[in-house]
């Protein structure tokens, strides 16, 4: 037997008891003839103490760092215990060790701190996971998949694999694709989601199915994205949104009581994009804290509905031409910040012009805690009109009411980022506090200017809300003039679908399917395919519908980014065991990587001389 417990389970009842312990050296101090080692597994650390005679021993086969030990001792009370470890209150006098194996020093510290860069771990990542602070993100990691198996098998969900080699599915990103050696010539697709598959279990009767599974993007990255990630996928047959909202907030909930002991009992409040966007200026808002967008100026047809809400403060009548040439002009007012220096203020326009941002300039009003408003564009506006903004922007006195103006789009993003700058450098977006929301309502189309077509916004399988269909069925998708896209009766199609927001992030998305074959080619030919093409890549899903398909939706959560959320952190790469950098890389492997020349000669294939 390699060891009778583990290095995080002795405790001061087991005083006296001879014991055996396996794991890894974590540091060694020598005191005179004594030396004491932290010896470390997954369960913990436990202090071994080499007296006078081992000593001797430990001279003659030195050991150390990450050597990997077998003890054999007696557990005995520490005189200078350790509070902050389950077994700080003893101590192995060791009797007898084994060395099972030696270890090479270690490129950098297997500690919290630890010394190594992001390249150096990731190349040594099984090293960096014998971190503490690793470990406890993949111990979260499997947390939560404990807990959405138990929630969804306890709701009648099955688990169902569906394949990884398979044909195109497209979700808006690039496919990663398989050479076939047996077919020469030909590819496969790994999935960008178990889609179609999920829909046609819907379609074979299997009404309730989940899966825990690998997609594949071949997408730009960033910290909240990888090429390979995993989703918590799900779908359900003879349900409205109602119903899935529903059974999908009932996961939520208990992956946060189960996870993080979170009682998270208030309902989810729904909110449409076009509220969010308006108010937030994006559509996962953060709605920790309220800071809400105002709308000076905004082009009546990009929200027609918004356009009775349009705050009336002329101030696009004036003479200052940065505000009269806007597109749009949106404002916040950051609470209690109206005495920022001269410094501060133009370091958040610095901020607002950088490239990532892209705002020319930043305008701004203290509004005076003696009522008084202070403005960075006085000349131009009288005091009325300053009053008319902070007005429109409900500020309070203290508040620095921040300005931004440009193009609808761009402004747009800026006013949402510097929101969100502004609520994390105010400690606005408390680590420990979560807030869930439902974003709802979505335009079930976006307009591609490259292509001058539309595309599907969440996927070519979303149902349009029954109210839209007729809109659908009865115009024709042509854009005759790109300039005025969105008055386009498509523009207003809004689609069943629905995200999940957590914090800010949007952690999950579905929609109710289509599942009548007529509709579904319309949605094809809305996308600008034609018959031959939607026959070629989706003729499979047209045929089943022809088989009694039953109305259908579904969702997936993103786990990756739900596992960063709940474990405090913005990046996903570090609740993932082998993750891949920025790059797409897997620096342990060093792949992608070139394959000889029988490979490529097996997979009838051959590389460009230039690449
Ligand atoms: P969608 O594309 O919205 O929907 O993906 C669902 C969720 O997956 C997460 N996600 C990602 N996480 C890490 N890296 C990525 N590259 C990445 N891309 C997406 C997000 C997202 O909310 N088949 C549909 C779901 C459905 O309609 O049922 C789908 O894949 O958190
Ligand atoms: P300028 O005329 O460029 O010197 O700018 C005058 C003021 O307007 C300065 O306070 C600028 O920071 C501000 N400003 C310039 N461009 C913008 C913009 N796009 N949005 C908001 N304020 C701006």
């Amino acid at each position: 037997m390699y060891r009778t417990h583990t290095c995080g389970e002795l405790t001061i009842q087991d005083t006296g008891k001879t014991v055996t312990l396996a794991g890894w050296v974590q540091t060694i101090r020598k005191f005179g003839a004594i030396t004491f080692v932290d010896l470390r597994d997954r369960y913990g650390i436990t202090q071994l103490v080499f007296d006078e005679d081992l000593n001797h021993q430990l001279e003659k086969t030195p050991i150390g760092r990450e050597f990997v030990l077998q003890i054999n001792g007696i557990v005995r009370e520490r005189s200078n215990k350790n509070p902050a470890i389950p077994t700080g209150d003893i101590e192995l006098r060791v009797e007898s060790f084994n060395i099972l194996n030696a270890s090479a020093t270690p490129p950098f510290t297997i500690q919290d701190d630890t010394d190594g860069g992001d390249d150096l771990r990731m190349k040594y990542r099984y090293l960096d996971l014998r971190r503490n602070i690793v470990k406890r993100n993949i111990e979260l990691r499997y947390a939560v998949s404990r807990s959405a198996r138990n929630y969804l098998h306890e709701q009648g969900f099955m688990d169902i694999e569906t394949p990884f080699l398979i044909k195109s599915t497209p979700e808006g990103a690039r496919d990663f694709v398989v050479p076939s050696r047996m077919n020469a010539g030909q590819f496969y697709a790994l999935p960008q989601s178990p889609q179609t598959f999920k829909q046609l279990l819907m379609v074979s009767g299997y009404d309730r199915y989940y899966q825990i599974v690998k997609c594949f993007r071949d997408e730009d990255l960033r910290a909240d994205r990888q090429p390979e990630f995993t989703q918590i996928d799900c779908e359900m047959s003879f349900v409205e949104q109602e119903d899935i909202l529903h059974m999908f907030e009932g996961l939520i909930k208990r992956i946060f009581k189960d996870v993080k002991g979170i009682d998270y009992t208030e309902s989810v409040p729904g909110m449409s994009w076009e509220d969010a966007m308006w108010h937030y200026g994006n559509d996962k808002p953060d709605i920790r804290f309220d800071m809400k967008v105002a709308n000076l100026k905004v082009p009546a047809h990009v929200f027609p509905d918004k356009v009775g809400e349009i705050a009336d403060t002329s101030i696009a009548k004036s003479d200052f031409k940065v505000f009269n040439e806007a597109e749009t002009i949106v404002a916040i007012a950051a609470p209690g910040c109206s005495e920022y220096s001269r410094k501060q203020t133009d370091e958040l326009t610095e901020w607002v012009k950088r490239p990532q941002i892209g705002m020319k300039g930043l305008a701004f009003i203290k509004y005076n805690t003696d009522g008084s408003l202070k403005s960075s564009v006085d000349k131009f506006f009288t005091s009325e009109q300053l009053a008319g903004i902070a007005k429109a922007v409900q500020a309070n006195p203290g508040d620095l009411i921040l300005i931004l103006a440009g193009d609808e789009e761009r402004t747009r993003k800026a006013i949402s980022e510097l929101r969100l700058e502004m609520g994390k450098r105010l400690g606005m977006r408390k680590a420990d506090e979560y807030k869930l929301l439902w974003v709802l309502d979505f335009p079930l189309f976006e307009y591609s200017p490259e292509e001058n077509r539309w595309v599907a916004r969440h996927h070519p399988f979303t149902a349009p809300k029954p109210a839209d269909i007729d809109t659908m069925i009865y115009h024709s998708p042509v854009i005759s003039d790109p300039e005025k896209y969105l008055q386009h009766p498509y523009a207003r199609i809004k689609a069943n679908a629905y995200d999940m927001v957590l914090n800010g992030n949007e952690i999950g998305g579905g929609s109710i399917r289509i599942y009548q074959r007529n509709l579904q080619e319309k949605m094809f030919a809305a996308l600008g395919m034609s018959r031959e093409e939607s026959m070629h890549k989706f003729g499979f899903l047209l045929g089943a519908f022809e088989y009694g398909a039953p109305p259908h939706g579904g969702l997936a959560f993103g786990f990756d980014r739900l596992c960063a959320i709940l474990g405090g952190s913005e990046s996903i790469r570090d609740f993932i065991a082998f993750p891949k950098n920025n790059a797409g890389r897997d620096v342990m492997l060093d792949a992608p990587s070139t394959i000889d020349t029988k490979q490529l000669d097996e997979l009838s294939l051959s590389i460009k001389p230039s690449v």
